[in-house]
């Protein structure tokens, strides 16, 4: 099968507010000073070399998650969609837009940019929780973008070339909810203890294909841009429907400026 480019470019993950960043956070302002306990110990594992996937568990700390979870609904005021289609099918998760001077917001940005190193920016988009019960989900995308985003302050071009999205949470009873990757075959048995967080998910050819079950703290990464700055088409994903319990997740894009 032929899949075809033009369904698959429909969008760059769009997000009702426009695209603010947060650029202070970073600047003078150590872990320990804002009180961010950065050592409470986060293990990788590689999924995929190439593309780059590794999935990481307790990205969150456990004071952490339990704060972003505890975040009233009267604060997810916006939506995460694809297409509009998405918002009116009411299949689209509610989205909260936290306070960028927050210690925990702070603290969840040092991390990423730590993981980053050299990859980074100090520019991130304005960090944000996604709550989705049943029967919401995120149909088939790529973070990046195929034209450049515009910073709404420094009108400066940038794409997202790395994606932490964030488990914050995932109740007891979640089914569903999976992040599916049809493109990304699942990591080959080399005879560790299987990743409970890793499943494979046949995709719409018949292949076995790579996802990623919601587990409270945990995160996975990947890049969505090229080396030439370009959009992996590979790296595209589906938040497969929730169809009992909820989750609640976290999206963290770095700024890749272009220019
Ligand atoms: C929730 O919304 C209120 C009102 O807009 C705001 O003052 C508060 O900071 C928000 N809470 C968080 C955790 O973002
Ligand atoms: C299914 O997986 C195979 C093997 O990774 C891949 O070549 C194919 O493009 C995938 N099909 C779809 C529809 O994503
Ligand atoms: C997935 O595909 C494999 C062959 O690639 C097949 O053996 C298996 O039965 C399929 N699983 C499901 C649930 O369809």
């Amino acid at each position: 099968m032929t899949v075809s480019w033009s369904i698959i470019s429909v969008a760059a993950l769009a997000i009702l507010w426009n695209y603010g960043s947060h650029r202070e956070w970073f600047t003078g302002e150590s872990a320990a000073n804002i009180g961010c306990n950065d050592n409470h110990g986060y293990q990788i594992e590689f999924l995929s070399k190439e593309p780059l996937f590794i999935h990481v568990q307790n990205f969150l700390s456990t004071d952490e998650a339990t704060y972003f979870t505890s975040i009233v609904p009267e604060n997810y005021t916006h939506r995460l969609y694809v297409n509009d289609d998405d918002v009116k099918k009411a299949v689209a998760p509610r989205l909260a837009v936290l306070d960028q001077e927050d210690v925990y917001v702070k603290c969840v940005l040092n991390r990423a940019q730590r993981f980053l190193g050299s990859m980074g920016s100090p520019d991130f988009e304005l960090l944000s929780l996604a709550r989705y019960g049943v029967p919401h989900q995120v149909q088939l995308h790529s973070d990046a973008s195929q034209e450049p985003l515009v910073d709404s302050e420094s009108q400066r071009r940038y794409n997202r070339q790395t994606s932490f999205f964030v488990y914050v949470h995932a109740s007891d009873d979640l089914e569903g909810g999976e992040t599916f990757f049809p493109r990304i075959p699942p990591p080959p048995d080399v005879g560790l203890p299987a990743n409970p967080a890793v499943v494979s998910i046949n995709n719409s050819t018949g292949a076995p294909a790579l996802a990623v079950k919601p587990i409270s703290r945990s995160a996975v990464f990947w890049l969505s841009l090229n080396p030439d700055g370009t959009l992996d088409f590979d790296t595209i994903h589906e938040g497969l429907p929730v169809t009992k319990g909820e989750k609640v997740g976290m999206n963290i894009w770095a700024k890749h400026y272009i220019d």
